[in-house]
């Protein structure tokens, strides 16, 4: 991609990674993701605000060719996605000085090897002026790593995000039009990158809200003119208090498992819980997290493999432990050969949820008609509680 104008004196540059698969060697990107950075030029100065993946450094310093003179980098996040191209920036342009949060700054050293004295840092709220154009820093941690900020041009009222707000979402939309399409993306990269934080990230929404914002500018796809409109997603993901949501995710080996599935899926769905399953075996993890952003219950099916959970539902309890989503309930269904330990081992790792486990069914062998009623009453335990939660209708 080309720089783009997004004001007079505002530019997009960074680049568009459409056949990226997988961040972190983790995270699935089925839509693969962009690296975004700004360039704001002042009458005075010229700061460019983060750089790009070093995978695509070579687009960037295209992009920068007719740049005669940058005076500071914003590195508003050491996580090389962002910052792995100052190096290469700094080379071109060695009187320029990079600005980071305090945090940042021992970071960027660790990671890039930048000289200390090539850094400074930062306050929040501190205010740089190019001239034309002010910078305000604000401190906004975990967005996602704990030394993140965002930057606010004043006279534009534009908002660098970093994170904060981004969606793995390739596209050469500069700004978001297919609303449908960027709500997924965005709430895929909040379930897989923010949700553990979102206590800090209710503070970090509260503090840009000081702030006249017209546009924001992510660090990953498209910028978003109406800022309401990602503002709005993020306050709904992070409300503390969960939908009628059921999430059942499973493996199932030689069908008994998928049976007791099959049973409290459609028991659930016809007491009015809105229910979505997934069989781990060939989920896409990414929808699984999008999925438990909103969840009450959890379900995890399990046959038993060499006395313990399928290995693939351990995964999935791991994920869902770290991954921190505002689930309030768990159970365990599953089955067993001659003996299982699959209900402790699960139940200890998602242990840091804190959740109510309800008790879990487990049959030996092929489900009997005594397992399936006892499916039909784990159904209604959980439609119950469902029923405790604001804004859930009782079931009938
Ligand atoms: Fe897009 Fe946390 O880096």
């Amino acid at each position: 991609m080309n720089i783009r104008k997004i004001k007079d004196s505002v530019f997009q540059l960074g680049a568009v990674d459409w056949d990226r698969r997988l961040f972190d060697s983790l995270i699935p990107l089925p839509d693969g993701t962009s690296y975004n950075a700004y360039l704001v030029k002042g009458t005075e100065k010229t700061a460019l605000v983060d750089t790009a993946d070093p995978a695509k450094v070579d687009i960037i310093m295209e992009q920068l060719s007719d740049v005669v003179k940058i005076d500071y980098i914003v590195a508003q996040h050491a996580e090389q996605d962002h910052s792995g191209s100052i190096p290469q920036v700094l080379a071109k342009y060695p009187e320029a000085i990079i600005l980071a949060s305090p945090k940042c700054k021992p970071m960027l050293v660790d990671h890039l090897h930048l000289a200390e004295n090539k850094i400074r840092t930062v306050a929040d709220g501190e205010k740089i002026s190019l001239g034309s154009h002010t910078l305000e820093f604000i401190h906004t941690p975990w967005v996602h790593w704990p030394e993140t900020m965002c930057t606010f041009v004043h006279e534009e009222k534009i908002l660098f995000s970093c994170d904060f707000f981004g969606a793995h979402l390739a596209t050469s939309d500069l700004f978001a039009q297919d609303d449908e399409r960027v709500y997924e993306a965005a709430k895929r990269y909040y379930a897989e990158i923010m949700m553990p934080f979102r206590g800090i990230i209710r503070k970090n929404i509260d503090k840009i809200s000081n702030f006249p914002v017209e546009i924001i500018c992510p660090s990953h796809g498209p910028a978003y003119k109406h800022p309401s409109f990602i503002i709005n997603a993020y306050k709904d993901w992070i409300s503390e208090t969960p939908k009628n949501n059921l999430v059942v995710a499973y493996i199932s080996m030689h069908n008994s498992t998928r049976i007791l599935v099959d049973h409290l899926v459609a028991s659930c769905a016809s007491k009015g819980v809105f229910v979505q399953q997934f069989d781990l075996s060939v989920t896409d993890i990414g929808k699984l997290a999008i999925a438990l952003v909103d969840a009450a219950t959890v379900v995890l099916g399990t046959p038993t493999v060499h006395v313990g959970a399928h290995p693939h539902v351990l995964n999935a309890a791991n994920l869902a432990n770290s991954l921190r989503p505002k689930l309030k309930f768990a159970s365990i269904i599953g089955s067993y050969g001659w003996a299982t330990k699959a209900v402790e081992q699960l139940a200890s790792a998602i242990g840091a949820l804190k959740l109510e486990i309800i008790p879990p069914v487990l049959c030996k062998g092929m489900p009997t008609q005594q397992d399936i009623e006892a499916i039909e009453s784990l159904a209604l335990e959980i439609s119950k509680r469902h029923a405790t939660l604001a804004g859930v209708v009782s079931p009938s």
